[in-house]
């Protein structure tokens, strides 16, 4: 790394009904002060879109929270997705039942990616809710979009800044039989057929106008008006450098503890290194606009 890279974490400052504790330089602060199964005021919930702007990733400890609840707080930051390959929790299309069993091999997430990039409008956010943890690993990384196009090179920014590229949900229709025989979420029957949709390789967030790098591993095929091969080398690099450790967190996991991310500018990857042990994970996922 040439340069160092600027801190974002900046010290909290002016909110009123919560203490907000960056966890890291890149991203990521843990919230505290707030019961999140209560019908929050506009205020409070003023501040958590506050602090997801400014730390892209927000985290809560020791919520009791029912399906019903998790819902209710996800609908106050807009509709609800229905993921449409997954299978949702049983009697809650709006949940995502992320769970690995103690006999299953591998587990959803297990690549630096944002949410659902192959759907035209993709989400704003998810809301992951842990239900049952292991005793060791399973943490979750995020890593920061933004400081990922502010550490590329003026040259660079420039020839990525007119370029779109495609997202596809392939990597995930195209292979049901072969994950669902290792997973315990399963995919839905009968999609097999991949779509795909056009991004702008730089995204502006809507709420804060800064830019950021939006391509990731498993939904970014190739960009537009390119084959796959000539489109690797580039691809290969830029996702390469977005995970470098400067521009992530880690969150470890109790039960009871809330991550809030911004899908719009941030990545994660769920660690499997828990075998043998079960985890289970409550996700609702807020809609989002079609990035610009
Ligand atoms: C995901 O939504 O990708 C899963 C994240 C996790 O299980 O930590």
């Amino acid at each position: 790394m040439l340069q160092p890279v600027p801190t974002l974490s900046k010290t909290p400052e002016g909110y009123r009904h919560l203490d907000v504790a960056p966890i890291c330089g890149a991203l990521g602060a843990e919230l505290t002060g707030v019961d999140l199964s209560t019908d929050l005021s506009d205020d409070v919930m003023a501040e958590i879109h506050r602090a997801l702007n400014d730390y892209c990733v927000i985290f809560f400890r020791d919520q009791e929270l029912t399906p019903d609840q998790q819902k209710a707080f996800g609908l106050r930051f807009g509709t609800l997705n229905i993921h449409p390959i997954y299978e949702p929790l049983e009697g809650h299309p709006e949940i995502l039942q992320v769970v690995k069993e103690a006999d299953a091999m591998n587990n959803i997430g297990d690549s630096w990616h944002s949410d659902a990039t192959f759907l035209p409008e993709p989400p704003m956010g998810s809301i992951l809710y842990a239900r049952e943890v292991p005793p060791f690993g399973g943490d979750t990384l995020f890593a920061n979009l933004y400081l990922a196009y502010e550490m590329l090179t003026d040259g660079m920014r420039r020839m990525l800044s007119g370029m779109n590229a495609v997202h596809s949900d392939a990597f995930l229709v195209q292979a049901s039989a072969e994950r669902n025989s290792t997973r315990s979420t399963k995919l839905k029957d009968g999609v097999h057929e991949a779509k795909e949709t056009l991004h702008p390789v730089i995204r502006t967030h809507p709420d804060t106008g800064r830019k950021c790098l939006y391509i990731n591993e498993p939904f970014t095929d190739r960009f537009e008006g390119m084959s796959r091969e000539e489109s690797k080398p580039l691809l290969d690099y830029l996702l390469a450098h977005i995970k470098k450790p400067e521009f992530t967190c880690r969150f470890r996991w109790q039960v009871g503890s809330m991550a809030f991310w911004d899908n719009r500018c941030t990545h994660h990857y769920a660690l499997n290194d828990y075998h043998g042990h079960r985890r289970e994970m409550h996700r609702v996922t807020v809609n989002g606009d079609r990035p610009y």
